[in-house]
């Protein structure tokens, strides 16, 4: 099993992510995320939330519907412009993106005559792709078509082009057009933020890499104004301040990141510059977030085509300008994904005391005290002593309000460890027969096994310091 099967199975069996209508055979590259996910999911949120809103005095935040008015995406330029190239196999039928069969086969390592594109070539996408094969069955591909990624519904009964809507591919429109709203509404003023975490949609031709490329996916979202002219300095500020997040507050490893430029036929339609975060997958180097300088071209779409004047009044300076927006814009599962391949570590002959003797290898997702899902184990040392699992449970009710903690007494006690580090519970308590005596409780810290005896009136107090010590 390669890492990220390895991933993928954790996940399902420990209830982290489950694959959507399962009973059902599966649904294309949906995913429901179970008990363990959903906590991870929302302290990854939290946590940007926070950093955004709380830590930035000019970030405030927004949560607006998913559904807009089609002129939304007619001035953005998503109707016409969000599309990708579709490829199809002439012989087996199968569908790719143009541009990733492209990049895979400049990347390729055999170098014969066919593997290189001319100066003319490289221009035209339609004579790269006459040189590829399908990677799946070598048939000859369809010359490529723009498909466009937005998924259309209906609003109300009648099925017709004037009911046509579409779902949020980003939820970077739902702030633009509030953005005068917030103006009027809040004393903000340039450089300020407006931060949104929420579903987006894609009708992705290729999704896959478990939860890496979905059709339903969340973002998050910082649409930051500023003056034009301090764009540049502002851009790369967020850089900066975005890889620190990764680093300082998620606790992903700073090798594990890299920052990587777009090049120009890469920026999307509306960016004048934009680079990515990428981290070190089991699969390669990808995207998990992208950092975009967006000018004032939303601002100035939707003032041309709803006529409402969205220009900022500059106290300061006296003047009327519209502001240019750096926008730092990531997506909550490919996180949550970099999260687990980074905390994910197997211990081969294992280290507590039911593996110990095997050549079995243990697993442990090594979370730290802020993502972790679990953050206590309440584990009486055997469940045939009423007294120690009453005081357990005791000691489980007192907690419970504060943290989010577990109650276990299936199995031996070796057992219930490895099976807490393997969802990366940070500690473990342990109530036994020394514990009815001292009325106190064993602490092991998940990283070092070590074990310390805390009396149970200090617990909370104790706790309390040792998941607030980063
Ligand atoms: N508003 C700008 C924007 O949407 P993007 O680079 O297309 O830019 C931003 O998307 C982030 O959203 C990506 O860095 C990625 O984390 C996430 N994302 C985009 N498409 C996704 C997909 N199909 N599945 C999961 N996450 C996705």
């Amino acid at each position: 099993m390669d890492q990220i099967e390895k991933i993928v199975s954790l996940c399902k069996r420990r209830g982290f992510i489950f694959p959507s209508s399962e009973i059902y055979g599966g649904f294309g590259s949906c995913y429901d995320f179970g008990p363990l996910g959903v906590e991870l999911k929302n302290n990854i949120k939290k946590l940007w939330w926070d950093e955004m809103t709380k830590m930035h005095n000019n970030i405030v935040g927004l949560d607006a519907s998913i559904l807009m008015s089609p002129k939304v995406w007619q001035a953005s330029g998503h109707t016409k412009n969000f599309t990708d190239p579709l490829v199809e196999c002439k012989s087996c039928h199968k569908r790719f993106r143009a541009d990733h069969l492209i990049e895979k086969f400049k990347n390729s390592q055999k170098i014969d005559e066919h593997s290189k594109f001319t100066e003319e070539e490289l221009k035209d996408i339609t004579k790269m792709v006459s040189k590829i094969k399908c990677p799946e069955c070598k048939g000859e591909l369809t010359p490529p078509r723009q498909f466009n990624l937005m998924f259309k519904t209906f609003i109300g009964p009648v099925e017709d082009e004037a009911s046509v809507a579409y779902l949020r591919p980003e939820t970077a429109q739902g702030i633009f057009v509030n953005y005068k709203n917030i103006l009027d509404s809040q004393r903000v003023k340039t450089p300020f933020g407006i931060a949104q975490i929420g579903k987006a949609f894609r009708n992705e031709i290729t999704p896959g890499n478990f939860i890496f490329r979905l059709r339903e996916f969340e973002q998050m979202e910082l649409e930051y104004f500023v003056k034009p002219g301090e764009d540049e300095k502002i851009f790369d500020y967020w850089v900066k301040e975005r890889v620190k997040w990764y680093v300082e507050i998620l606790g992903i490893k700073q090798e594990n990141l890299r920052i990587r430029p777009h090049e120009k036929e890469e920026l999307a339609h509306y960016a004048k510059s934009c680079v990515d975060i990428e981290y070190n997958f089991p699969f390669g180097w990808s995207e998990i977030e992208g950092i975009a300088n967006r000018t004032d071209f939303d601002l100035i779409q939707h003032q041309k085509s709803s006529g409402v004047d969205l220009r900022y009044f500059d106290e300061k300076e006296k003047k009327y300008y519209i502001p240019y927006v750096i926008e730092p814009s990531s997506g909550v599962e490919r996180i949550l994904f970099a999260v687990l391949c980074d905390s994910f570590e197997e211990i081969s002959g294992g280290r507590t005391r039911t593996t110990k003797s095997t050549k079995e290898i243990e697993t442990v997702l090594r979370f730290n005290k802020k993502t972790a899902p679990v953050k206590i184990a309440i584990l009486p040392l055997v469940k045939n002593k009423p007294e120690i699992v009453e005081k357990a449970k005791e000691i489980y009710h007192l907690l419970k309000p504060y943290f989010l903690c577990q109650y276990d007494e299936k199995g031996s006690i070796g057992r219930r460890y490895r099976r807490q580090d393997e969802i990366g519970t940070l500690y473990c308590l342990t109530i036994d027969f020394e514990s009815l005596k001292n009325n106190d409780v064993t602490i092991r810290n998940r990283d070092t096994m070590q074990q310390e005896r805390v009396k149970t009136k200090d617990l909370k107090q104790k706790l309390t310091q040792l998941l607030n010590t980063y």
